[in-house]
């Protein structure tokens, strides 16, 4: 996760190509992965997505060796797979298995250790790496690093399996079905733990879900694939908003629309300006910015802030000046909220219009039902936002 965690080295960018890759497993009657092309920018997250047994595991497996490809050619950053040696390649490509798989008679930190120790750190630099891991997944290390898995909870056990894809920070991660065996709270949890420190430090990621809210959340990239094939790739807003065919339609589900709206935040929209007026503003200032065109009241209200910008209440034009009201501004939107969030508070406050708030509280704009609405009829690329 740190600049000094990286081995030294040429610099890794991570960019991971499958071209044409098809596997056939001995005896079987047709490919488990049939001709899969798929390009993942260095830093991006791609969601492999598709029903039990479409060929996700095996598509993973060829990445780093675990399977060999009847087919095709699997490049990072330009060179051929087949050209490493499996081991070396494991070492940095970063796997959470189906199954968490940590070793059971080996502690917490032995199983962060693992991959660490086969590159031969020394033992200090472990010791840091396997702490900070340990902290970063929210796990006290006094407290957890002595324990073994069987004394640790299922979340706690995909943490560590986590920490320890994460150990020597490869620049592609290949996890699958990381946050499968956990209860849907904690399963949030780990997903925004997750792109909280992949926010922090891009890696190249290969995720794989069957759950398509999982899959939109957490993506830059979706892969659909049936059958062994892939049927659409494409970023989340995309897929949602222009399924390629009725397979990846239905899997997406009716409530499309919706799940649009958790994909962009406020932050990303264009907010509209708030008519901000700051508290104790003489009347005849106000109408004289309003004169020169630098204020438009908004359904014939002001705003008005406190001396940090941060909203108080809304203020009729003829009521100008008089003494501040109780009356409270609703909603109050923090601009990252998701806009499905955001419509509902919208509709909980029987409220045209939302003040968007920075971290601070100080208001960046407003933020109507028609702006979230409208957002859902063009795809909005969460790329292009980000
Ligand atoms: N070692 C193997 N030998 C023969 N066939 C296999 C082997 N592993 C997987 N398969 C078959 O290949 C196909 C793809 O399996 P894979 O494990 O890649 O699916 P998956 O998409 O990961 O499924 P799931 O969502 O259930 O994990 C399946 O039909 C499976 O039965
Ligand atoms: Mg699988």
């Amino acid at each position: 996760m740190t600049a000094s965690a990286a081995p030294a080295g040429a610099p890794r960018a991570g960019v991971l190509e499958l071209r044409g890759i098809s596997k056939r497993y001995r005896g079987a009657p047709r490919d488990a992965v049939a001709e899969l092309s798929l390009t993942v920018p260095a830093g991006a997250v791609c969601v492999l997505i598709g029903p039990s047994g479409c060929g996700k595991t095996t598509a993973l497996k060829m990445v780093n060796r675990l399977i060999e490809p009847s087919s095709g050619e699997i490049l990072i950053d330009g060179v051929s797979v087949r050209d490493r040696r499996p081991a070396d390649l494991r070492r940095e490509i970063g796997y959470v298995i189906q199954q968490v798989g940590l070793l059971p008679h080996l502690t917490v930190f032995a199983n962060i250790a693992t991959v660490p120790k086969l590159l031969g750190w020394p033992k200090d630099r472990i010791r840091t790496r396997a702490d900070e891991l340990m902290r970063l997944i929210g796990l006290e290390p006094e407290e957890y690093a002595h324990r073994y898995p069987a004394e640790l909870s299922g979340g706690q056990q995909q943490r560590v399996g986590l920490a320890r894809a994460l150990a020597a920070d490869p620049p592609v991660m290949l996890m699958d079905e990381p946050f499968s065996a956990v209860d849907p709270i904690t399963r949030e949890r780990l997903q925004n733990d997750f792109l909280r420190l992949h926010r922090q430090v891009p890696k190249t990621v290969v995720f794989v879900s069957h759950d398509i809210d999982e899959a939109v959340k957490m993506a830059d990239l979706v892969a659909v694939m049936d059958g062994g094939r892939l049927i659409q790739c494409a970023p989340p807003a995309e897929l949602l908003s222009a399924p390629a065919n009725s397979f990846v339609a239905d899997f997406v589900g009716a409530d499309r629309t919706l799940k649009g709206l958790s994909l962009v935040r406020l932050e990303d929209l264009e907010l509209a300006p708030a008519p901000l007026v700051a508290e104790g503003t003489p009347a005849e200032s106000v109408r004289e910015r309003i004169a020169a065109g630098a204020l438009r009241p908004l359904e014939d209200a002001v705003l008005v802030t406190d001396e940090r910008g941060r909203p108080r209440y809304w203020r009729a034009m003829d009521r100008l000046g008089e003494p501040a009201g109780t009356a409270r501004v609703e909603p109050v939107l923090d601009r990252v909220t998701t806009l499905r969030d955001a419509l509902a508070a919208l509709f909980e406050a029987g409220a045209a219009y939302g003040v968007v708030v920075d971290g601070d509280g100080a208001c960046v704009g407003l933020v109507g039902v028609d702006a979230i609405t409208g957002s859902l009829r063009g795809p909005v690329a969460r790329s292009e936002a980000a």
